[in-house]
């Protein structure tokens, strides 16, 4: 076979020494995300594109890589940053990474949950301004989820599914989205499904975890959060454009919703200075799967999908 596989950044080391043991040559980026002068001109002639979330695939991409491309494998499981329509076009398989991220992604989201409903984050910077306290009845009281809090889910896939098998061992009631996609009845159980104005406002949280898609971006705009609960807060593990930021910023600042923890942006790395001058903001920086095992498994999965399609056979999670 002609053509090298193109590595866009340096994966886990049991990942890059499964790369090295394919009969291929390789060209393996940095640790940090290639310039796009760099994605283009380190693209033309692979056979394989194994990328990550932050490389931007898209036609121009495709057409740099040349007419060998036979796969772009994502180290992640949303491909939002890819072309897959255009990829299809030119006969190139895409393949994501789903299922091996969903409990690491459903483990931050209820870190997340919490930090914003009993303030975790606010009182360690509180302590670290070493502002003088002492305990007392009113002070820093916040969101008992376990007094029947509402999660509205929205998005209830793999991963809204393992958020809500946490969120039931926190006596937490349980409102979702609807799905097109069967759900296990463990996974229905106690659960109640509601369109998308309901979960909004019925739930003390509201947390997202649809992919990114044309019918997604901002789906929580003015409208969504206007219709939330003043007491509500919104989490964000999913994608960043799945939120108005400027619409989310405005009902923080007018105290329309209570709170926010997110783990994504919309333009990531950039995280709206607005957001981190408001207290009831808690922020980390698109740590979802990153778990030290998940991470493995990911980039694992993903050079197993290119090593497939190389070989000719079907991989084992195409998009
Ligand atoms: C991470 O954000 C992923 O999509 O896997």
């Amino acid at each position: 076979m002609s053509g090298h596989v193109y590595v866009t950044r340096l994966l886990t080391d049991d990942a890059m020494v499964a790369l090295e043991r394919l009969d291929v040559p390789l060209v393996v980026g940095e640790e940090r995300p290639p310039t796009r002068e760099e994605l283009l001109r380190d693209a033309a002639g692979a056979v394989g594109i194994v990328c990550t979330l932050t490389d931007r695939i898209d036609a121009d991409v495709l057409y740099a890589a040349g007419g060998q491309l036979r796969a772009v494998a994502n180290v992640a499981v949303g491909y939002d940053n890819i072309d897959v329509e255009a990829a299809r076009a030119r006969g190139v398989v895409v393949t994501n990474t789903p299922g091996v991220l969903d409990d690491a992604t459903a483990d931050l989201t209820m870190g997340l949950v919490l930090a914003a409903a009993r303030r975790i984050a606010e009182g360690d910077r509180f302590l670290r301004r070493a502002e003088p306290w002492i305990w007392g009845p009113r002070m820093m009281t916040g969101l008992d989820l376990s007094a029947g809090a509402t999660l509205g889910i929205v998005g209830f896939g793999r991963i809204g599914r393992a958020v809500a098998r946490r969120a039931r061992g926190f006596g937490m009631r349980l409102l979702a989205t609807p799905t097109s996609s069967p759900v296990p009845d463990d996974d229905a159980a106690g659960v109640t499904f509601a369109d998308l104005d309901t979960v909004l406002a019925e739930s003390d949280v509201v947390t997202l975890h649809c992919p990114l898609t044309e019918q997604t971006r901002h789906l929580i705009d003015d409208t969504a959060l206007g219709r939330m609960r003043p007491t509500a807060l919104l989490v964000n593990t999913a994608r960043g454009p799945v939120v108005d930021t400027d619409a989310v910023v405005r009902a923080l600042q007018e105290g329309r919703i209570a709170g926010a923890a997110l783990d994504v942006f919309e333009d990531e790395p950039a995280v709206d200075p607005r957001l981190l001058e408001l207290e009831q903001v808690v922020v980390t920086p698109h740590l979802g799967s990153a778990g030290g095992a998940t991470r493995s498994a990911m980039c694992g999965l993903a050079v197993r999908n290119l090593t497939e399609v190389l070989a000719g056979r079907s991989p084992l999670t195409p998009v």
